[in-house]
């Protein structure tokens, strides 16, 4: 299990020796490189960041780590320590297009950018050992691209800087995964930074590096179970709804409008386009609003703004579903009695997970509780874990 410490050492060994052991079964060699990436979880901010708007995430303690050996030639064997019956082959080449299984595309698509920034990137071996959950909404395929772009560097022999790997592992999710997602989770993963979260402004990409404060309170992260496939048209339709709304605002993105003039504009816009309107807009101003309660350490004021947006994502974006909104409800119906600040439906939606606020006294009698309430209500056994703002990527191992 991993401990509780973000970045610790001890997690970093642990999941490098694993995957080096799987390395050495699968090709009888030594891996010569092994790099980290980890997952995000985002406090607040949610559906903005391809309106240019502001975002809230935070690097977790869970993430990607990849152990590889170059080869001499430009073929690709790839496996992954949880998908054992999914085994990856390609021939690096100029124009490589997205292929099977599904996973090797963020592979092939990171690989690709770095081929057309000029990177000579070679044939090698590699192994994909996970500790965080796929496709739970904790951005495990932006882990994968980071750790991939971070490896694809270290064996071409070329510095991208943080920025450009971002945007790079962004363009692979784009045209080999088929998600037209913004730039959050990726910058998540690349800017993450222990003790805390990462205020984005989508907009202009300024990042300021706001710190988690108090120990007195925890973030508890509640897998639903249920999983979300982003690439099936939900998430692009969102995102298509925006920038039409933005177009009848005559603003160049939503980012640029304010609530009152998305309430003024109420008559111009269907209502469809109104609500998710008026969700991006409402959400930036709460997501700063987060950003003020944190450093005051006002708990209550940020648990609110969390409940607010649940509500905003639920009733006007409609990307919640019954599982989510049932956590959200077993935390509210706990309330700041039993420790809960607040809580909300974390990622794109549909599925994956919830994040809450608690206070780190109760944290431990809060997760049986919501554990209890969530099986009640749905059946499933849930996955929860505390967690706490990470570091970006590593390399654990370069020759
Ligand atoms: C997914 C996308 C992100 C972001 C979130 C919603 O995680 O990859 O870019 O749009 O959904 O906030």
């Amino acid at each position: 299990m991993p401990s509780a410490d973000p970045n610790s050492t001890d997690d970093h060994d642990h999941a490098s020796n694993v995957a080096r052991q799987i390395f050495r079964d699968k090709t009888g060699a030594e891996a010569s490189h092994v790099v980290y990436a980890p997952g995000r979880v985002n406090l607040i901010g949610e559906h903005t960041d391809y309106n240019g708007g502001f975002v809230l995430p935070m690097a977790i303690g869970l993430g990607i780590t990849i152990a590889a050996r170059p080869r001499t030639d430009r073929r690709v064997r790839m496996w992954s320590a949880q998908r054992p019956a999914e085994p990856v082959e390609f021939e690096v080449s100029g124009a490589m297009p997205p292929g099977e299984p599904a996973w090797s595309n963020y592979v092939r698509g990171v690989i690709a950018g770095l081929q057309a920034a000029g990177a000579e990137v070679p044939g090698f071996d590699a192994v994909v050992h996970a500790t965080l959950p796929g496709g739970g909404g904790l951005s495990s395929s932006a882990a994968l691209e980071v750790a991939m772009a971070t490896l694809g560097e270290l064996l071409a022999g070329v510095t991208l800087g943080p920025e450009r790997r971002a945007l790079l592992c962004q363009k692979a999710e784009h045209d080999f995964a088929g998600t037209p997602c913004g730039i959050m989770d990726q910058f998540a993963v690349v800017f993450g930074k222990r003790g805390h979260l990462l205020l984005i402004d989508c907009q202009s990409r300024e990042r300021t590096l706001v710190p988690m404060r108090g120990d007195d309170v925890s973030l508890l992260v509640i897998n639903t179970m249920v999983k979300h496939e982003l690439n099936d048209g939900g998430y692009k339709s969102r995102r298509d709804d925006c920038y039409e709304a933005a177009r009848r605002l005559g603003v160049g993105e939503l980012r640029d409008a304010t609530p009152r003039r998305v309430d003024e504009a109420r008559a111009l816009l269907p209502e469809r386009l109104f609500r998710r309107a008026r969700h991006v807009v409402t959400e930036n101003v709460r997501t700063l609003a987060a950003v003020d309660a944190l450093r005051a350490g006002e708990w209550q004021q940020l648990g609110e703004l969390m409940y607010a947006s649940h509500a905003s994502l639920r009733d006007d974006y409609d990307v919640s579903c019954a599982e989510l909104d049932a956590v959200v409800a077993a935390a509210r119906g706990l309330g700041l009695e039993r420790g809960v600040f607040g809580c909300r439906m974390t990622g794109g939606g549909f599925g994956g997970c919830c994040i809450a606020l608690v206070q780190a006294a109760r944290a431990a009698e809060v997760e049986a509780a919501l554990r209890a309430s969530y099986r009640a209500a749905t059946g499933i056994e849930p996955t929860i874990f505390a967690t706490q703002p990470a570091d970006g990527p590593a390399v654990l191992l370069q020759p």
